[in-house]
């Protein structure tokens, strides 16, 4: 409760006069009267604790007694027997320490109190239209009272240029907690590995990955698990399908869960019968030599870019060493040769979101790390099934290594370094 109050108080030093409003992410509806599983919105949380559906937060530093105030479902017995246990409006106060609570169902009519002769809003528009329309609706509502002595904001401003930055540089807290989704997927990885086999579905990784997120107490994968066997591997966003895997074959997860709203984001390719085969270990290593001098190269002042274009080189290196491309590594490099093989960068920030908020330039310049960055370092290789011109003993390898990397005074620190990537460890652990 403490961090989340000292995170309101920053907010309301960094924003100037005004006011802040953020809503909560809006529920889901599958379909008919069944809901997607809720989430709250990561500012709303980040800055509140608060993760009950249909809430606002407002943030004042020019009302007279309220700093921080929530607006959530009141108790309400008869729903909670449906829906579970709500805070109410005394537990807002109670157990999240804002200055006052008042039920959803008033915000129209209290809104105005926070927003009225105020110069500037701090909201964040068009990522929540429903709720753009609740606060548009306040906002002509307060341009009708000019007769009566009181004016709407003139300015609107984005209040994500502050949350996101503070949101960007993880604080100690943070940072153990996303080292315990880091230990978590960790354990969810060696688990599937040992699992994988010659006939087994890749749903059923999936299945264990989840399992072991849930058991230790995650509340639910970070993004959905990626588990490509074969020439699934090759597809970047492919999701666990029905596809059995077979002796000879390599697969490719990519899944970390998220621990009290921390995601971890991890990518191992290992082989199913536990033993890589020559054209498998040679794309392999090449990627594990990029990845590995890209997590060398994360230390604060250096750029996303000059990573990323460190492991570029290594790869384009590799792909030559190998014969997948042909020339001078310059050239080939400056005429980006690589990309039918490697098409996505290398590395975003990780946080609440698994590509996580925080800008990545400085106006048009790439920006530096700094101590408490968190980001991924993740080259691949992709050799499609179909890939023209490569000789067809590559075909429908896909490899990619990817690790959670924290920045910090010295250096970095791997978060998810016990998760095997050397060819022997990964061996060792699919045997
Ligand atoms: N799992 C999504 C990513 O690696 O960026
Ligand atoms: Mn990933
Ligand atoms: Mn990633």
């Amino acid at each position: 409760m403490s961090e989340f109050a000292a995170r309101r108080k920053q907010l309301l030093e960094a924003m100037g006069d005004g006011v802040a409003v953020f809503a909560s992410a809006p529920l889901a509806v599958r379909n008919h009267d069944v809901e997607h599983p809720y989430r709250q919105d990561s500012d709303l949380y980040y800055l509140s604790g608060f993760d009950e559906p249909q809430s606002v937060l407002v943030l004042s530093n020019q009302h007279e007694e309220h700093q921080s105030v929530l607006f959530v479902r009141p108790r309400m017995p008869d729903r909670e027997i449906w829906d579970g246990p709500r805070a109410g409006v005394e537990g807002a106060v109670e157990r999240f320490g804002v200055d006052a609570a008042f039920p959803i169902s008033e915000l129209a009519t209290r809104l105005p109190d926070y927003l009225g002769n105020v110069e500037r809003l701090l909201y964040r528009l068009a990522d929540n239209e429903e709720f753009d329309s609740t606060l548009f609706a306040c906002l002509r509502h307060l341009r009708r009272g000019g007769r009566k002595g009181v004016s709407a904001p003139e300015i609107v401003v984005d209040p994500s240029v502050h949350v996101h930055e503070m949101r960007l540089r993880k604080s100690d807290l943070e940072l153990d907690l996303m080292g315990r989704a880091a230990e978590i997927t960790t354990e969810a990885h060696l688990s599937a590995m040992r699992l994988a086999s010659d006939g087994v579905h890749e749903y059923e990784l999936d299945a264990e990955l989840l399992h072991v997120f849930r058991r230790r107490g995650s509340e639910r994968p970070a993004y959905e698990s990626i588990v490509g066997s074969g020439p699934n591997a090759t597809i970047l966003h492919y999701r666990a399908g029905a596809r059995t895997m077979s002796d000879g074959e390599l697969v490719l997860i990519d899944a970390g869960c998220e621990y009290a709203y921390y995601a971890s984001d991890v990518t191992r390719t290992f082989p199913v019968n536990g033993r890589f085969a020559p054209e498998q270990r040679a794309l392999y290593e090449i990627v594990l030599a990029a990845q590995k001098s890209a997590v060398e190269a994360v230390r604060p002042g250096v750029t996303l870019e000059e990573i990323h274009l460190g492991a570029v080189r290594s790869i384009t290196e590799g792909l030559v060493e190998v014969g997948l491309l042909d020339g001078n590594v310059d050239t080939l490099i400056e005429e980006k040769k690589y990309q039918p093989f490697y098409m996505h960068r290398t590395s975003h920030w990780l946080g609440m979101d698994v590509h996580d908020v925080g800008r990545y330039y400085e106006g048009r310049e790439h920006r530096a790390l700094e101590p408490g960055f968190v980001l991924t370092v993740e080259p691949g290789l992709y050799v499609a099934e179909d890939a023209e011109g490569v000789d067809e003993r590559w075909r429908g390898i896909g490899i990619r290594i990817e690790d959670d990397v924290v920045v910090t005074a010295t250096g970095h620190e791997v978060l998810t370094a016990g998760v095997p990537k050397e060819i022997a460890d990964v061996e060792a652990a699919c045997a």
